[in-house]
Formats: structure tokens, sequence, C-alpha cells
């Protein structure tokens, strides 16, 4: 038999272009799911007319669980795979000052969850407003910890622990406690508690997940957010000392987010790339296709593995390439990878033109932002951030990004 076919790896059924979504008011509003992202993920899974699967990755401000519940929660809802290497949360960057402080107070979130997502991302020393609420309970006046509380806690003796940062990882379930302790930590010395600064200089840092002022919910209104917490932190600060509070952010819109999104989508593309690799029969020993790969060049990259049960044979090579555009190809026998180029254009798809909007807009221009309807932007009013295109809801985004691309 004398066959040898050539193939380019099918570029034409990975899209060069990729999707971003927030969450709450796009994909859920609180625990209900809106209807039509679960038809917004068949399209991007290959179920549209030009067969095409669409990477995607999800940036939320919320966070308050572990990325894998989250996308564990998220597959369950639009009845489809989604890993936790897709999801980025607004404490996710977070991951990056691990090392950086010794000691963290970690606050926000139902129970332990937090410190233990902290402790997942490797911080070391990790304690929680509950902590310091049994340490001292009058730290507090009017909150006695209950029963199921008391179980969160760990003994620490906070007349010695020296607070190195403050991270406010999800929405505090108790503003009054948080924010009194807080308060406390940032006019203290050395982080502290039961001291006080003279200068005010001396306390820890403080950090926030994200910054929205409000978000959308099961609830017709918006809701306050952690944004909201800020704002009344600063203001408690200012009020007792004169000073502006300096505040470090994270979460959509800041460009620290956004470079770790970029990161995190590169990583999933190649994924993405990999695994559609694989199902082209690279590795296995029956297929009669997908035996030697292009590169750029136009040179062959052959596969070890199948080189061999080739090894005598003419090269027929009279069949024309099926698919134009052939991506780079690097490696070896073991390895054989995908060299992508960034993504053509990255869809944002967001509720609250203040954070998403201002998040696709601000810091490359290869992104491109839609807004929806089903969030906090309200039809009628005028977004502070002006969204390349305005939608019903996420499944007419898809549609419109995907035709906009064919
Ligand atoms: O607390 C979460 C909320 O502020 C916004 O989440 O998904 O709209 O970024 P999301
Ligand atoms: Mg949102």
């Amino acid at each position: 038999i004398k066959r040898k076919k050539k193939i380019v790896v099918d570029h034409a059924r990975v899209a060069s272009y990729a999707f971003c979504f927030d969450i709450d008011g796009v994909i859920l509003r609180g625990p209900d799911t809106i209807p039509e992202a679960v038809e917004a993920m068949k399209l991007l899974n290959g179920h549209n007319k030009y067969n095409i699967t669409v990477p995607s990755i999800f940036v939320t401000n919320g966070g308050g669980k572990p990325e894998h519940v989250r996308s564990e929660d998220l597959s369950k809802k639009l009845n489809c795979t989604i890993t936790p290497e897709q999801i980025i949360q607004g404490h996710t960057p977070m991951k990056d000052l691990v090392g950086v402080y010794e000691n963290v107070l970690v606050v926000g979130g139902l129970g332990n969850v937090c410190r233990n997502v902290a402790e997942s991302y490797g911080f070391k020393n990790v304690y929680t407003p509950f902590d310091v609420l049994k340490w001292n309970p009058a730290v507090s006046p009017y909150h006695d910890l209950t029963d199921e509380e008391l179980k969160c806690c760990r003994d620490v003796d906070f007349s010695k622990v020296k607070i190195d940062a403050i991270m406010v990882f999800a929405d505090s379930r108790n503003w009054a406690a948080d924010q009194q302790i807080i308060l406390e930590l940032l006019l203290s010395k050395d982080g502290i508690m039961g001291t006080q600064s003279k200068t005010f200089d001396e306390g820890p840092q403080i950090y926030f997940a994200h910054s929205d002022f409000i978000w959308a919910t099961n609830y017709k209104l918006s809701r306050y957010g952690m944004g909201a917490l800020q704002v009344s932190i600063a203001a408690l600060y200012k009020e007792h000392t004169g000073k502006e509070l300096k505040v470090n952010r994270f979460g959509k819109p800041q460009k620290g987010t956004f470079k770790f999104a970029n990161k995190v989508l590169s990583n999933w593309r190649q994924g993405v790339l990999d695994e559609h690799l694989k199902k082209l029969s690279i590795n296995d020993p029956n297929a009669d296709e997908a035996d030697i790969l292009i590169n750029d060049e136009g040179e062959e990259i052959i596969n070890q593995a199948k080189l061999e049960s080739f090894q005598g044979l003419e090269d027929s090579d009279d069949e024309e390439d099926p698919y134009k555009e052939p991506l780079a190809v690097v490696g070896n026998q073991d390895k054989i990878t995908l060299e992508l180029p960034p993504a053509s254009t990255v869809y944002f798809v967001g509720d609250t033109p203040e954070s998403d909007i201002r998040f696709a807009n601000s810091h490359d221009v290869s992104w491109f932002s839609i807004l929806v309807k089903t969030g906090v932007y309200q039809e009628g009013t005028v977004p502070k951030y002006k969204p390349k295109h305005l939608c019903e809801n996420v499944l007419e985004a898809v549609q419109f990004a995907i035709e906009r691309e064919h």
C-alpha cells in the first residue's frame, strides 16, 4: 500500500477567538440559572452551524468557595463540563501574595470556607474574625458566637499575633463585627489586636477581592456588595484618622486580574487544542489520518510512533490539504504541542458596566465588550462605560459573536 496521508491540524474546528464570561447577572442570578446560558454553552461546545469549539473561561468577582466547587456547581447548572482551570474568582489572583505575608486575616464567606481556600492557595497562618471573637468576645459587643460558628474557630492569642495583611475574600456575613475588627487592626500598632497607633501608619495592608458596589442576585433590585463594605470602611477610617485609607484591589476591572485572566485563557486555549489534537488520533495506531503535522514553514513534523509504520512507504502526497491555515507545531516523538498565538478576539460578556465593561475596554484592544440586560445594567439607563455591543442575554451575545467571526 502506498499511502501516506498529509494532514494539517484542523485549526478550523477550534476557534482562534475566545469568550470570557462574568457569572452573576450573566449566567446566574443568586442560586438561579439564567435559562439562556445553558444554550449558550452548547453553542460554544461545538453545537453550532460551523461545528466550531470556542474556548471560554469565567471571570467573576464573586468568591467564597474553592474554584473546583464553583466549577462543579456551574457544570450542573449549565449541563456541561466546566473545570476549575476555567474559573477566576475575585480572590483567585491573591494566590500571588502567598509568601509575601506570614499572618493573614481572611474576611468573608460562610463558616471556614475562605480560610480553607486561602490555605489551599498556600497561605500559612490564616485567621478569621471568628477566631478573634473567640479569643475575646468583647471585641464586638453585640455578636455572640453561635455553636456552629464556635466549631469554625481556632484558639489563638491575638495579643501575641501580628497580622500582616487583611484580605477580604468574599462578602462579609457580619458587617458589624467584621468592620470592628478590620478597623481595629488598621488603626493598630503592627497589626496586634488591642493596640493603637498614634500615627495610623503602622497597621496591616488591606486587600479586597473586588470593588463591586452592587451586584445582581435573585432579588429584583441589586444588592450591596464588597465595594460598599470598602466604602464604609474607608469612611470610618477617614472619620477616625482624617486620612485616606490605602486599599489594594483585585477583581474586575483591575489590571492585575486582567493579566491573570489572560494567562488562564491562554492555558485553557492550549488545553482545548491539545485535546483536539488527541481527537485527531495522532497517537492512535489504528488511525489512518493525522500521521504528519505541518508547521508554519510547511515542514513536516512526523509523529515518531506513526513513523515506524510508514517506513519504506512512498509518499503519495496527492491529497489537497483540507484546511487552510496550519498552526505552528513543536515537539518530538514524546510530546507534540501547538504553540498558540494570542486569541484573535476575546469576547467578554458582562452585566456591570463599572467592573465588566471597564475591564474589557481598558487593557487590550483585542477584547470586545458585550453588555447584557440580565443583571445590574438596567435598560434605558446610560452605562458609565460603553460596551462595544449591547444585547438581551448571554445567548444573544454568543450568537452575535460567532456570526461576527464567520
Ligand atoms: O459578589 C459577587 C458579585 O459582586 C459579582 O460577581 O460574577 O458579576 O463578577 P460577578
Ligand atoms: Mg456580574
